[in-house]
């Protein structure tokens, strides 16, 4: 038994086939072929009943799961490939969403033996109904075959704060009557159009006909919440009609703290000086003093007491980033 390249020591292969080490010994899931080797147990992986596995041995490598991911996975339906995930992601967690309840029935008991699986009946059409069951994750795996397949991986990236996303298209869910090519670019092209990057776009055959299964990362970004005083500065965006904190994308070789102080500059005009850097999932919030103005930014920037009513962001975001930055100055 190797690792399978690219996986970080967390998925198998023999022979052409690979595997996942069993994080329930001895025990089958959908009567894949168990394997021991120098004592541990390994479970064969499927390709054909599995469309990450297929990924996998279709030659994708844009692989972004590790033991501690915690993940959320859409269309969990009765726990083949979440077993896998669950055994990749042996110290972290997989919330695993489905809305059949005769599928869910399965995942519950799936769930006993393994106690990094949480089942979630729920519409993963609907990510704000299963907030009160998903804390933020790293990664969101979906696999709903049903229409619009791009912006449901993307709202539940927006919502839980993932920075890695992956989503099997099924071509004849989109619309039975389009050519798969078309469905697929249409598919790229919305992930685009929602602010991610694709970093692989792969056809699933011989294991899967007409699904390619697509990865995309948020590009990394960063702000900063500065002081001066007990007031904070936010920036005013015309074109979102409200008000947020300084701070964009970083570029390529510079660090979140760079970046959030540059941004700054260009935005508000003032210098500042960074105190504490926390990592939010999709970006990093830098608590900043203020240390001088070099003059007018490209926006209009003002000093707050209290986070102001029109705003171009999600106010719960800033009301717990603001209390955390005053205390890290
Ligand atoms: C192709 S199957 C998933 C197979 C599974 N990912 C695996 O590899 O073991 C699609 C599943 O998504 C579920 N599903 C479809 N739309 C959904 C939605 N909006 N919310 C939750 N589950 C959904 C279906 O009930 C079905 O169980």
């Amino acid at each position: 038994m190797e690792e399978l390249q690219g996986t970080d020591g967390t998925v198998f292969s023999d022979r052409g086939r690979i595997y996942t080490r069993s994080r329930e010994p001895g025990k089958r899931v959908y009567g894949e072929r168990l394997v021991s080797v120098g004592g541990t147990e390994y479970r064969e992986w499927s390709a054909t009943r599995s469309k990450l596995s297929a990924y996998l041995s279709a030659g994708g490598r844009s692989y972004h799961l590790n033991s501690a991911s915690k993940v959320l996975y859409l269309g969990a339906a009765n726990g083949t490939t979440v077993s896998h995930v669950s055994d990749i992601a042996c110290d972290g967690v997989v919330y695993s969403v489905e809305f059949s309840p005769r599928s869910f029935r399965d995942l519950v008991k799936l769930s006993e033996g393994r106690s990094n699986v949480f089942p979630i009946l729920a519409d993963a059409t609907r990510p704000d109904e299963y907030s009160f069951a998903v804390d933020k994750v790293d990664m969101v795996y979906s696999d709903v075959a049903q229409k619009n397949q791009a912006d449901i991986l993307a709202d539940n990236m927006d919502r839980y704060g993932a920075r890695y996303g992956m989503v099997c298209i099924k071509a004849r869910s989109e619309d039975v009557t389009a050519p798969p090519e078309r469905i697929f670019e249409m598919s790229r092209k919305r992930l685009v159009e929602r602010g991610l990057k694709v970093l692989d776009l792969r056809s699933l055959e011989p294991f899967e006909k007409d699904h390619v299964m697509i990865v995309v990362e948020r590009p990394r970004t960063a702000y900063c919440v500065a002081f001066d005083g007990d007031r904070f500065l936010m920036v005013y965006h015309p074109r979102r009609k409200g008000w947020e904190m300084p701070g964009g994308k970083l570029e390529s070789g510079e660090t979140p703290e760079e970046a959030a102080r540059r941004e700054c500059l260009e935005e508000s005009g003032y210098d500042v000086e960074i105190t504490a850097v926390r990592d939010i999932g999709y970006c990093d919030v830098c608590a900043a003093r203020i240390v001088g103005r070099k003059g007018d930014g490209e926006m209009r920037a003002e000093l707050f007491s209290e986070v102001p009513d029109e705003l171009s962001f999600d106010r719960t975001e800033y009301e717990t980033v603001v209390p955390w930055a005053r205390e890290n100055l």
